[in-house]
């Protein structure tokens, strides 16, 4: 953690994305306050990071251009894990160290902050200053995979199949769909930005990848106590996990299997990239508990 703290590309992204909060006045009594709650708690801005990183890596000079794409994409992200944690979903209590909005305020309003972080990203993106092309390609890309083309038809799945077995194959699609459509996204994205169209595809492969990783590591997270975690955990006897369908040990397995494959594949990047990027993932590639 302290390494990441030192970030400097982490820190001025959270500067940035403090600074530019979404605001919604009207004489609501709270609406803005909920709006704003959970983003002004820490998160680990991995998807923003992502893209920041590949922009980073080959048109340092668009890095500012990239912020508001960047700060569209955690706004979406969060309004998943607010929809996530309604009570018609997996009824969570604690997100990112504090109560979740359903909690905090009302149902009503945490269902309709959810709906205004998810439009009030792609408005960031339509008028971040990049070209139109690239904003246009990039709401392309992130209204597929934070829509039907990735989180919501994974999150249809997730708790369609909740108290029935999966095969591990339906397991994976349902976390590849879930998580690691918007991580995939998130690299594709930081590609577009950074002029490098040959890297679209290989990054998004990457990602999804990566994005099933990050998804066993959450799975093995439930197991953990919630004031470590910061969210409510337990919550997934049920579910359809790695941990659930294989057991933490093999769930374990996979992940450090899998990390040891992506660790591989980022030995082969240019060096621009494995700079920049893969000195990012490494703190996430390997995470150990202490279960
Ligand atoms: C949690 O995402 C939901 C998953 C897709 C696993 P993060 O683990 O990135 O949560 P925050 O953004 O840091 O709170
Ligand atoms: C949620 O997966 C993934 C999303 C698209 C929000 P989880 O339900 O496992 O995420 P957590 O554990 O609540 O963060
Ligand atoms: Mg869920
Ligand atoms: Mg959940
Ligand atoms: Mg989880």
């Amino acid at each position: 953690m302290g390494e990441k703290s030192r970030d400097q590309l982490a820190v001025k992204f959270e500067e940035y994305f403090q600074r530019n909060l979404p605001t919604a006045p009207s004489f609501h009594p709270h609406f803005e306050k909920a709006l704003q709650w959970l983003l002004k708690v820490p998160g680990k801005r991995f998807r923003p990071l992502l893209i920041l990183k590949v922009v980073e890596a080959y048109e340092p000079l668009l890095v500012d251009g990239a912020m508001p794409v960047a700060a569209g994409v955690e706004l979406l992200h969060t309004y998943s894990l607010i929809h996530d944690d309604l009570p018609a979903m997996d009824n969570g209590d604690l997100r990112r160290g504090v109560p979740t909005l359903h909690r905090q305020f009302d149902e009503v309003t945490a269902i309709l902050v959810g709906d205004g972080l998810n439009t009030e990203g792609f408005r960031l993106i339509a008028t971040a200053p990049l070209s139109p092309e690239v904003r246009v390609r990039v709401v392309a890309v992130l209204g597929e995979v934070g829509g039907l083309g990735g989180i919501v038809v994974g999150q249809a799945l997730d708790c369609y199949f909740e108290g029935r077995k999966l095969p591990i194959k339906e397991l994976e699609e349902l976390h590849r769909l879930k998580t690691g459509k918007l991580i995939a996204g998130a690299l594709k994205i930081g590609a577009i930005i950074g002029n490098r169209p040959h890297l679209e595809e290989p990054l998004f492969q990457f990602g999804l990848r990566l994005g099933l990783l990050f998804q066993i590591q959450d799975d093995l997270l439930d197991l953990q106590r919630e004031e470590v975690v910061g969210k409510s955990t337990g919550l997934d006897s049920r579910k359809n996990t790695f941990v659930t369908l294989l057991g933490a040990e093999e769930a374990r397995n996979r992940a450090e299997q899998l990390a040891e494959e992506l660790k591989r594949e980022m030995e082969g990047w240019d060096p621009r990239l494995r700079e920049k990027l893969g000195s990012f993932l490494e703190g996430y590639l390997f995470r150990h508990w202490s279960f």
